[in-house]
């Protein structure tokens, strides 16, 4: 088989690099043009080169591949000494669809409407804390939302004492995750060295003591049945042989719940109200929807929001053998990457793709291979209705408790932070 990859930027690796971390919307635009809907990126630090995929066609050749020649966990290793070897985000083939399927049920859609009461309270709580009259950066604000409601959601956990411990240790954690030190650390010693070291090991271990904590409490219930945390579904799942999920992987999938499922609905929120204020026509409609009882503008602007402003940019497989993509032959060993941002910004499937538009989803269900911002295929986001129901209640409740203002009319910047695209100036707002 041929191995030559696609012709892509021939900008050096350091300047793709450079290029990829700070303007990756118009670097991947840009090179699309050039190249057209596949091309090859190098990005240093980087075990092999990116095959970046642009056309809905080739998305779904790689989300209906077989999960034994794309391999997704090891495009994740670097959260290895974090969620543990046995998270879901780092397993893959048998293994990977076994610990998907305990995981899967505890995010049906029904199930998610059963936190609705639980996302509207604390939304609430948060909004009223915003001070009137002063400008305000909403992405923290979200952030300490979404991981109450997290926190909530995975342990059941309601008392004041315990709810503050555990958002400490979780919020330390994700700071680290986020932190440019903490990644210059990686850089310069190793993820699992920099991990054992200093505030690292002292963070992660105050989580897993908490976590630890958690999941004998729950043992030692007689209601587990009755309850609706994630965690007492998970202590009761069986797979396939009957078997049960060891300690050891539940710690290591609720850390990952409670990593994948906050930061990333924290950021799309902040996004969809940084969006809302620069396009005002969408956010009186929200408005007067919301006041009339109606979900369904809401929901269309949590798609339209992950549409325009894709809070991850791409996911990654490695191709474990020789594939054919699109036609083309590329060698094992190479990463191939369905681009969620090109991809989203295509003329031929949202007309006017660069303008804020809710409309485009109303009535309409997003398309499996032309709306990908949670991936796709056996890898695709198990948050994904949790993320979206969370996006549609809390809207809901900002339009419906505050009237915020945007401080400047400028559109803020997309700016990397750690993994997901975040708003540049972190969404400031003013509440009236
Ligand atoms: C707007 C919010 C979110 C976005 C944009 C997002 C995005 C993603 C993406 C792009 C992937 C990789 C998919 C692939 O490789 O094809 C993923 C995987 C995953 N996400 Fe999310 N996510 C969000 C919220 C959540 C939430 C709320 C949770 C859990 C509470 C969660 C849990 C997971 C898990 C467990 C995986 C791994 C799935 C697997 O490998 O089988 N995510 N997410």
């Amino acid at each position: 088989m041929k191995t030559q990859l696609p012709p892509g930027p021939r900008l050096p690796q350091a300047v793709q690099t450079l290029a990829w971390f700070t303007r990756p919307v118009p670097f991947v635009l840009r090179a699309q043009r050039q190249f057209g809907d596949v091309f090859t990126m190098r990005i240093a630090g980087e075990s092999a080169p990116w095959v970046k995929l642009g056309h809905p066609d080739l998305v779904r050749e790689v989300f209906t591949g077989s999960p034994d020649k794309l391999l997704a966990g090891e495009a994740n290793e670097i959260l290895r000494p974090v969620l543990g070897d046995r998270s879901v985000l780092l397993l893959d083939r048998a293994e990977h669809m076994r610990e998907r399927k305990l995981i899967l049920p505890a995010f049906h859609g029904e199930r998610m409407q059963r936190y609705g009461e639980l996302m509207r309270d604390i939304a609430e709580a948060e909004i009223a804390s915003w001070p009137p009259g002063e400008e305000l950066e909403l992405a923290p604000r979200m952030q300490a939302l979404t991981l109450e409601i997290i926190i909530r959601a995975v342990f059941g956990v309601r008392e004041a004492a315990r709810l503050a411990e555990m958002r400490t240790a979780l919020s330390e954690l994700l700071a680290l995750l986020t932190s440019p030190v903490a990644f210059a650390a990686v850089t310069l010693v190793g993820h699992d060295n920099a991990i054992r070291i200093g505030p690292a090991k002292r963070v992660l271990a105050a989580v897993d003591t908490l976590v630890q904590q958690e999941v004998d409490a729950h043992r030692g219930a007689d209601d587990l049945a009755e309850r609706d945390d994630i965690l007492s579904w998970l202590l009761q799942a069986r797979d396939e042989d009957g078997a049960p999920m060891s300690d050891a992987a539940l710690r290591d999938e609720l850390v990952t719940l409670l990593v994948a499922g906050h930061e990333t609905t924290a950021t799309a929120l902040s996004w969809a109200i940084e969006r809302l204020l620069r396009t005002p026509a969408s956010m009186d409609r929200l408005h007067d929807e919301v006041a009339a009882g109606q979900s369904e503008y809401a929901l269309a602007v949590a798609h339209e929001t992950l549409r325009l402003r894709p809070v991850i940019p791409l996911v990654l497989r490695t191709l474990a053998e020789p594939m054919t993509i699109g036609g083309i032959d590329l060698p094992a060993g190479v990463k191939v990457a369905p681009s969620i941002i090109m991809v989203h910004r295509r003329e031929d499937i949202y007309p006017d793709p660069h303008a804020f538009r809710p409309e485009r989803f109303v009535g309409v269900k997003p398309g499996t291979y032309t709306w990908i911002p949670f991936g796709g295929g056996v890898r695709r986001c198990l948050g994904a209705a949790f993320a979206l129901f969370e996006m549609q209640v809390v809207l809901e409740a900002v339009v419906r408790s505050a009237k915020l203002r945007a401080p400047r009319a400028r559109s803020e910047g997309v700016s990397r932070r750690a993994i997901t695209l975040a708003p540049a100036d972190r969404t400031r707002v003013v509440a009236a």
